[in-house]
């Protein structure tokens, strides 16, 4: 087999060894190289051909909160590409009984090629990649979910055939994955508009610095407060849990506050006719969004969780190359 016909050299190039903690860091060039190879990698899986790129690497998988999808699709997709990945709790490690991750970084990167890590704090994440010799992952932080907007761009440029010039509306929390989906949607040309309840807003550096990387690609990204302006004629309406892992003593508030965030059949009728349904799961049905929403024909998000597994497969593929 021919490996190298599968992947685009120059992108590889450019991002192998790099870590991958947000999108800011990559290129507009790269992340549409990213895709692109996800793409393919896909349709090859599709019919049974799972190319070797990654022979003898391990990456470690270190999680401090709970996973299904990535935790799953990180173990299967570097098991289709030839390699090994080990999954480690923090509990179990000894940064569990207070080792710094600095030096965990550095003991790791003796033993392995790479690491995905799933952290609370994102601070932890940047010293772990600091002090780590090897390429760093982020698999999910307080502030970033980039694997997550990989795979969700790749189920919009599936569904609607591409993806300059769409409008994704994004309503509800100004959390993790809102964070890293406009960042996406800034580098591909996407136009992004979010509707959150005041005190649940996008970080406002966040939102300034992905604004400036949209208008460079020739889109734009609005926030309001109301979720009907944010969701009129739009292609791709996207939501997330009310409250995320770590918050769940603000439940109580956070249910109140999101009260009028809810897609439903009511809010839906201001998109366009054909619109599609993501979110990233797992889904509270009847609190974030109604179930015939979630169940229903315009709803991808199964389509969109498997494409954790071959979004995650063009990153690792590119950066452990
Ligand atoms: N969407 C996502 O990251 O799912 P898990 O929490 O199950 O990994
Ligand atoms: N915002 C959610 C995403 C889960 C995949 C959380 O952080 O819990």
């Amino acid at each position: 087999m021919k490996l190298l016909e599968y992947v685009n050299l120059e992108v590889v190039k450019s991002v192998r060894g790099k870590d991958l903690l947000t999108w800011f860091d990559y290129s507009s060039e790269e992340v549409k190289g990213l895709l692109d190879l996800a793409v393919q990698l896909k349709s090859l899986a599709k019919n049974g051909v799972h190319p070797p790129l990654l022979l003898g690497k391990t990456v470690g998988l270190i999680f401090e909160k709970h996973s299904t999808r990535t935790r799953i699709s990180f173990e299967v997709g570097m098991n289709q590409l030839g390699g090994h990945a080990m999954y480690m709790h923090a509990r179990d490690l000894q940064i569990g009984r207070g080792e710094p991750i600095s030096d965990t970084g550095k003991v790791l990167s003796g033993y392995l090629d790479g690491i995905m890590i799933r952290a609370n704090s994102h601070k932890m994440v940047e010293e772990l990649a600091y002090s780590a010799t090897i390429p760093v992952i982020n698999g999910l932080t307080d502030l970033y979910h980039p694997c997550q907007a990989l795979a969700d761009l790749l189920t919009i440029h599936e569904v609607k055939g591409n993806l300059p010039g769409q409008k994704l509306a994004y309503v509800g929390d100004g959390n993790n994955v809102a964070h890293s989906l406009i960042i996406a949607c800034a580098h591909l040309g996407v136009d992004v508009s979010i509707a959150s309840p005041t005190g649940f807003e996008i970080d406002s550096n966040i939102l300034a610095k992905a604004q400036q990387l949209a208008a460079s690609n020739g889109s734009t990204i609005m926030t309001t407060t109301n979720p009907i302006e944010a969701v009129k004629n739009a292609d791709v309406i996207y939501t997330d849990v009310w409250t995320s892992m770590g918050q769940e003593e603000e439940t109580a508030a956070r249910l109140q506050a999101f009260e009028r965030y809810q897609i439903n059949e009511e809010l839906v009728q201001h998109a366009k006719s054909n619109y599609l349904f993501l979110h990233c799961l797992p889904a509270h049905r009847e609190e974030e969004v109604a179930t015939s929403i979630i169940d229903g024909q315009h709803s991808a998000v199964f389509q969109q969780a498997e494409n954790r597994l071959h979004a995650q497969k063009a990153i690792l593929a590119s950066i452990l190359a």
